[in-house]
């Protein structure tokens, strides 16, 4: 499984970028250089752990080639910090272009999710009751919470909500607006709810909301404090406005018992997304094995398995590639032998598959391991309980 290292790469992107801007600062162009390059560099690594912005941080990576190489130019002929050359309207730009990258196109349909019916008839209900005609004292909702454990599907119920209304799709990842843009963040939230209200329908994704939570730790940035305001201003302000204008905010986290009162209250419709039960593994795992021959398996046998070791759809898609690997690796021992031959003549070739085994499973069985235990589980049955909305 590969690590996400978004995180410490993100801060390694800022300090990149402040010593850039000292480096111009103090006209060191062979550093500044180095540092564009290295922020460049940064970005493209970035680029390999956030699907949906991969192309904004590759455009952004790109930028920072060009700075690279303009390098000298700029300190030559600005004197001053290059911050400073920056206008008013230029840094709303950057704002509109920033927020108009979040925007992916999302051809997630409701069948590409396994499982989860009541949770899709929800969502489906709240977004076809968001674009029907209406008498005015129906209210849409204009946000739900998703919430569960890792891996189960929030992302891709989003996704799929935009991919089938052929909705605007802004994808926000709270520690990235906090992180990438500290104490703008707030701005940015503005701006991306106005970029939003413009190119309605709209679906704005908001991912692990519970960054913006207070009860988490007592000493909430400020960067983040501001963010919440904001965010809560945007919710409260367009629910007055307009009702034909569908902006639904859909927010996701892992912890929703770190979430706070100010936040909860406006997502008065919260959904779980829990761990797939026996028939949901068995859809999990055929939609990922994909055309490949099953009837030698004993799907239930193994969706028993799944369930017993806390899979979520996301371990599941491992187990299947795992499965799969073991599958090809059999049938074609001297794979890596063919590294040898030319593009061309690889093309000729065809891969060697048959049915999958259960032997195939077994050792992926043993391989894949949940990072859930029935505690985790049961806490949040209990908030379902007490906050949530479960059919
Ligand atoms: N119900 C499901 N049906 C089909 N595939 C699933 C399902 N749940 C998860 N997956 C697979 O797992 C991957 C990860 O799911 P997703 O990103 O939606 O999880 P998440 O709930 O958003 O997780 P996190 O809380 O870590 O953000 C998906 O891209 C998909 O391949
Ligand atoms: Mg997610």
């Amino acid at each position: 499984m590969t690590v996400d290292l978004s995180g410490p790469l993100m801060s390694a992107f800022s300090k990149a970028k402040k010593e850039f801007e000292d480096a111009v600062r103090k006209g060191d162009i062979e550093n500044a250089k180095k540092k564009a390059l290295e922020c460049s560099r940064i970005l493209r690594q970035l680029s390999k752990y956030d699907e949906f912005n991969r192309n904004s941080y590759l455009k952004k990576a790109e930028k920072w080639e060009r700075i690279a190489n303009d390098v000298k130019i700029k300190v030559v002929t600005t004197e001053t910090k290059i911050d400073a050359k920056e206008t008013k309207s230029d840094e709303d730009k950057d704002f509109r272009s920033y927020v108009e990258e979040l925007i992916s196109k999302s051809n997630v349909k409701w069948s590409d999710i396994g499982g989860l019916e009541e949770v899709k008839k929800l969502m489906m209900e709240t977004v076809v009751i968001s674009a029907l005609k209406k008498p005015k004292s129906i209210q849409p909702w204009k946000g739900i919470l998703l919430f569960g454990p890792p891996g189960t599907g929030k992302t891709l119920l989003a996704s799929a909500a935009a991919g089938s209304l052929k909705a605007t799709f802004f994808n926000v990842k709270t520690s990235t607006v906090l992180s990438k843009y500290f104490g703008e963040s707030s701005k940015m939230i503005s701006t991306l709810y106005s970029v939003a209200r413009e190119k309605a329908p709209s679906i704005v994704f908001i991912d692990e909301i519970d960054a913006l939570t207070m009860k988490r730790s007592q000493d909430l940035s400020e960067a983040s404090r501001r963010v919440l305001s904001t965010l809560l201003a945007e919710f409260d302000g367009f629910q007055d406005k307009k009702n034909d204008t569908l902006v639904l905010t859909l927010a996701a986290t892992n912890t929703p018992w770190d979430l706070d009162e100010a936040i909860l209250s406006r997502f008065p419709r919260r959904i779980y997304v829990p761990l797939p039960d026996k028939k949901a593994c068995i859809e999990i795992i055929k939609i990922n094995i994909g055309d490949l021959d099953t009837s030698k398996l004993d799907l239930l046998a193994i969706a028993e398995e799944c369930v017993k070791k806390f899979y979520s759809g996301r371990d599941l898609k491992i187990l299947c590639q795992e499965a799969i690997w073991n599958m090809i690796r059999e049938e074609n021992p001297k794979l890596y032998e063919l590294a040898e031959l030319p593009f061309e003549e690889l093309k000729n070739r065809t891969l060697k598959i048959r049915p999958l085994e259960t032997r195939d499973f077994e050792e992926a069985l043993k391989r894949v391991k949940s990072p859930l235990s029935k505690k985790d589980i049961e806490k949040y049955e209990k908030w379902v309980e007490e906050y949530g909305e479960y059919q």
